[in-house]
């Protein structure tokens, strides 16, 4: 992997070990488990986590379906430790890689489904539509996307959440019309707004989006 820079999931190192309780208390447990009822998983499914971060997703879809197999990608070799040890506390098998969402080390049309978690927003412009053009080849035909990210901070909190959390600072690109946009450009099919989540005891409000990757 070439290594380039990215945005961690905690700004500061020594913040990490905060990211999962603070993750549960802001209500993103919460709205990951709405995403993973929202999916339809087959019996073998291959899926695919891009910016797996600590792994929770993961995690959580192998205790509702032990028979997937379960891939998580991220530049992050500090996130994708802890990844590991957390599915080793819970009897999960995880295959971690160490990889950008744009440049996939996987064949084409090998995963029948794809999450990502909280995770669009660390991307930069021409990483979102590399990233969705990446998944797009690397789905099978009709398979399914499921993204959950922030869509909205009520007027006049961005400022202050932007000081904050720096990956917050990218929310103006991550709007609904633009996210839905980018997957119809990308070339995926039906994208749309599946559902909404309140998060960050309701200052701001996740949206679960839903695309398929077109039939060849
Ligand atoms: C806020 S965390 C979300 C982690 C996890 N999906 C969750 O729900 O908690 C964002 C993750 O995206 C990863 N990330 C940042 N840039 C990335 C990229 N270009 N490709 C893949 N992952 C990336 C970060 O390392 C981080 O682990």
């Amino acid at each position: 992997m070439a290594v380039r820079p990215y945005l961690s999931a905690a700004q500061y190192e020594w913040a990490l070990p905060f990211y999962d309780p603070a993750s549960k208390i802001l209500g993103l447990d919460s709205a990951r488990r709405e995403l993973v009822l929202r999916a339809r998983i087959g019996p073998k499914s291959r899926i695919l986590d891009i910016g797996c971060g600590t792994g929770t997703l993961g995690v959580i879809l192998k205790s509702r379906h032990p028979d997937i197999e379960m891939i998580g990608l991220d530049p992050d070799p500090k996130i994708l430790r802890r990844a590991q040890r957390k599915a080793k506390r819970a009897h999960a098998t995880l295959d971690l890689i160490r990889g950008f969402s744009d440049t996939i080390p996987l064949p084409d049309e090998s995963v029948d489904t794809v999450f990502s978690s909280f995770m669009f927003h660390h991307l930069e412009r021409h990483e979102k539509s590399n990233t969705l053009r990446a998944l797009v080849r690397v789905l099978r035909p009709g398979g399914n996307l499921l993204l959950l990210d922030f869509a909205r901070v009520k007027s006049g909190q961005d400022a202050f959440w932007a000081r904050l959390w720096a990956p917050t600072a990218r929310l103006k690109d991550n709007s609904e019309e633009r996210i839905i946009a980018l997957l119809h450009e990308a070339g995926f099919a039906k994208p749309a707004v599946i559902g909404h989540c309140s998060l960050t005891f309701g200052i701001s409000e996740a949206a679960i989006y839903q695309a398929s990757a077109p039939s060849r």
